[in-house]
C-alpha cells in the first residue's frame, strides 16, 4: 500500500492511475479506524479497480478545541489495517498542506444548505461547513468515481449529497451502520467510553429499536415517537440527550408525518461522560 503524508503526492498519484483507466473508489475518514470504517473500505475494494482512504482530523469541523485535541489518532495501527484490507493507497496531510499559505481565518468555507440547519447543524455551529469544505478539498485532491459514506452520520451524507450535485463530485454511495454486539453504533469515540459506559450507550440502539417498533404499530405523530425514544433513554441516568426525533428522509425539514407515511428516520445524539454519541435508524 502506498502511503502519502501530502495532498499533493496523493494526488500526483491518483491522477497517474486515473490516466492509466483506473476505477477510484475513495473512504474520507479521520482515522482511528474501526469495524465501522474498514466495512466502508471493504466495499470500495470490492467495487472499483483501487481504493483510495483520506486520514484527516479536520479542525474545521470540530466547533470545540477540547473535542479536536481529545480525538483518538492512531496512525500507525490505521495503516496496518488499511494495508490488510487491500486498500491501494491511504494519505494524511496538514490543515496548511490542504489550503496552502492561507491564514485559517481566512480559508473560505462551503457553506451547506437548508439541510444542516437543525439537529447536528444547530448543535454543532459551523460543523457542516468544515465537512463540505475539507470534503470538497478531498475529493479534488483524489478525483474519485465513487465516494463512500456511513449511515451512521445521516445528515453528512445529506450535506456531502448536496456537495456532490453542486460540484459533479463522485457518485455517493452510502452504507449501512456497522455496530457492536450490544448495538451501540461503531465510533472512534468509543475509544474514549469505560466499558460500562459502552454498556450504558446501547441504550441509545434499544431507544431507536423503542420508535421502530411504535412505527411499526402503525403511530405516526412525532410528540409518540420521541417519546417512546426518550422513556427508554432516560432509563440510564448518567446519559444526557441532546435531541431524539423524527424526520422525513426525503423532505428534511418534515416534521409531521400523515397515517399513510411509509417511511420516516429517527435520529439520537447524546453526551456520556464528556463523549458525544449519535445514531439514528430508518423507520419503515
Ligand atoms: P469519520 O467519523 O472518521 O467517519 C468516516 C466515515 O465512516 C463516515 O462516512 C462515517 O459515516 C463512516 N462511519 C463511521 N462509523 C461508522 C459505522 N459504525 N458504520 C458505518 N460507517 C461508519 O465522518 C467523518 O469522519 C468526517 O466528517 C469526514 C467525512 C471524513 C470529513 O472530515
Amino acid at each position: 500500500m502506498e502511503f502519502f503524508q501530502t495532498p499533493a503526492k496523493a494526488n500526483r498519484w491518483c491522477i497517474d492511475q486515473r490516466n492509466t483507466g483506473k476505477i477510484i473508489g475513495m473512504v474520507p475518514t479521520m482515522g482511528a479506524l474501526h469495524e465501522g470504517h474498514l466495512e466502508l473500505v471493504k466495499r470500495a475494494v470490492k467495487e472499483n479497480d483501487i481504493c483510495v482512504v483520506s486520514i484527516f482530523v479536520n479542525p474545521l469541523q470540530f466547533n470545540e478545541e477540547k473535542d479536536f485535541s481529545a480525538y483518538p489518532r492512531n496512525l500507525e495501527q490505521d495503516r496496518i489495517a488499511l494495508k490488510n484490507c487491500h486498500c491501494a493507497m491511504a494519505f494524511t496531510g496538514s490543515l496548511d498542506s490542504f489550503f496552502p499559505r492561507i491564514d485559517r481565518s481566512k480559508i473560505t468555507l462551503l457553506q451547506p444548505g437548508a439541510e444542516a440547519n437543525d439537529l447536528e447543524g444547530a448543535h454543532r455551529p459551523g460543523h457542516f461547513a468544515g465537512v463540505k469544505t475539507i470534503v470538497n478539498k478531498l475529493f479534488t485532491t483524489v478525483r474519485p468515481h465513487n465516494a463512500y459514506f456511513g449511515e451512521k452520520d445521516f445528515q453528512q451524507t445529506l450535506v456531502i449529497r448536496k456537495l456532490a450535485k453542486e460540484t459533479s463530485a463522485p457518485n455517493i454511495i452510502v452504507c449501512p451502520t456497522h455496530r457492536e454486539k450490544n448495538g451501540l453504533a461503531m465510533s472512534s469515540r468509543n475509544e474514549r467510553l469505560t466499558s460500562s459506559q459502552r454498556q450504558q450507550a446501547s441504550v441509545i440502539y434499544r431507544a431507536l429499536l423503542a420508535a421502530l417498533s411504535e412505527w411499526r404499530k402503525g403511530v405516526r405523530g412525532v410528540k409518540e415517537l420521541e417519546k417512546a425514544m426518550v422513556d427508554v433513554l432516560v432509563t440510564e441516568t448518567n446519559l444526557k440527550v441532546e435531541y431524539a426525533t423524527v424526520r422525513d428522509p426525503e423532505n428534511w425539514q418534515e416534521k409531521n408525518f400523515n397515517d399513510s407515511a411509509t417511511r420516516a428516520r429517527a435520529l439520537i445524539a447524546v453526551t456520556l461522560g464528556n463523549v458525544r454519541l449519535i445514531d439514528n435508524m430508518v423507520l419503515s
